[in-house]
């Protein structure tokens, strides 16, 4: 099967981005004051902000001209996404009153971690490449272990001061978001698994996410925020390959929509059945990158098959890298790499996840906007979001 492209650019050197860039449409804004007192984020290259910069091949990494609309300052060093600017965890975090991500959790200073301990901002433990299973993505942070990383920050957070019932409070009213699914599919188009193991393959990726999020929701998690699997036929990479010259690879498509139907169904009965007091919010990045690709100009972009950084048919044939023949305008560019999309792409995307109309159409059971201010039970119960700036202020 042609397409199912692995989510991650290719393993190309670390190279320190050194060029000036005007193009960009990423300047950091300061939004109010932060609605929750952490983030902490998980899954694979559409939301890690770093964490592989500091793993050794064969792990993906995010090289120039990746981070070349990243404001010049804000960050040391502009790679580490696997886009031209931000990516959908800082679009999320800024959209909570963050400036971006929290940051990469394998680049913590020392103030960061200190941050980390006392329940505030959160961290990043995505890894470019990663998947539900272990199987997928050699040499990332497979979701179990970033879900074991995060066990071990809990652990650290309760010997302070806080203590074990303050941290459980903190993290109650604090976001968890993971974006993951995507890179699982490479076993289709990598040979280890054929379109007659779906049926068997994809309740298998649905059950072991849920196994993962029960282990967050054991570790204190009560507001979660889920993306699922985008429409991985309609990536550069996928129609570059397509035998339907550049279309859509329908194929890789309805497994992505099978899986994505089918986390919907067994979260909400695992819910339910097992997780009081979880509340959740499923943002379809399937339908919102989808409804881009089929109308463009409603978002403002106009290039919606080619991608903005690589080569060959559809600049997708090969990866991004320093040498790559890059677009002209990026913020016209729905997709930046083979499987990425482009900073002007995720900040619509976030914005869709957020605005009151868009938000019925694509977030289920519950919006954004309720998922982060609704009162809650467990640990957090009865908080308004008055009362929760108020706690956190007494907190900090
Ligand atoms: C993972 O990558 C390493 C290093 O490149 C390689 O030796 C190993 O065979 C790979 N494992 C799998 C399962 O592909
Ligand atoms: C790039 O594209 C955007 C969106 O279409 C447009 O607003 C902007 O003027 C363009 N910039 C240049 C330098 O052409």
């Amino acid at each position: 099967m042609a397409g199912a492209a692995l989510l991650a650019a290719a393993a190309v050197a670390f190279v320190v981005c050194s060029l000036a860039s005007a193009t960009g449409d990423g300047q950091p804004r300061r939004h109010r004051p932060a609605l929750l007192p952490a983030v902490y984020v998980f899954g694979d290259s559409l939301v890690d902000v770093g964490n592989n910069d500091f793993l050794p091949l064969p792990a993906p990494r995010a090289g120039f001209p990746c981070g070349v609309d990243l404001p010049r300052g804000t960050l040391g060093r502009r790679t580490g996404r696997f886009t031209n600017g931000y990516n959908l965890a800082d679009f999320i975090a800024q959209r909570v009153g963050f400036n971006m991500s929290p940051p990469a959790y394998l680049s913590l200073t020392p103030q960061e971690s200190l941050n980390l301990l006392s329940g505030r901002v959160g961290a990043n433990y995505a890894s470019g490449g990663s998947g539900i299973l272990d199987d997928t993505g050699n040499g990332t942070i497979t979701l179990r272990e970033q879900i074991k990383l995060f066990a071990n920050t809990k652990a650290s957070m309760t010997k302070t001061e806080l203590g074990h019932n303050r941290v459980n409070r903190l993290l109650s009213r604090s976001l968890f978001l993971i974006s993951t699914a995507g890179n699982d599919f490479s076993a289709f188009s990598q040979g280890r698994a054929t379109m007659s193991d779906a049926s068997s393959y994809i309740p298998n990726m649905v059950s072991t996410y849920l196994k993962h999020i029960k282990v967050l929701y054991n570790l204190g998690a009560r507001r979660l925020r889920l993306l699922d699997a985008v429409p991985i036929g309609c990536l550069p990479g996928s129609r570059a390959s397509s035998v339907n010259d550049g279309a859509c690879d329908d194929v890789a498509n309805s497994l992505a929509q099978q899986f994505n139907t089918l986390l919907r169904l067994e979260m909400a009965s695992a819910t339910a059945a097992a997780m009081p007091g979880m509340e959740y919010s499923i943002a379809s990045i399937y339908n919102i990158i989808s409804d881009m690709i089929s109308n463009p100009p409603l978002d403002g972009l106009e290039e919606v098959a080619s991608a903005c950084c690589g080569g060959g048919k559809l600049n997708a044939e090969f990866t991004c890298s320093a040498t790559s023949n890059l677009c002209t305008n990026r913020s016209q560019y729905v997709f930046w790499d083979t499987v990425h999309e482009t900073q002007a792409a995720y900040r619509r995307a976030v914005a869709a996840m957020f605005d009151s109309t868009a938000a019925a159409m694509y977030t289920e059971p519950i919006s954004f906007h309720q998922l982060v201010t609704r009162k809650q039970g467990g640990p957090g119960a009865g908080i308004d979001l008055e009362h929760s700036f108020a706690d956190q202020a007494a907190e900090i």
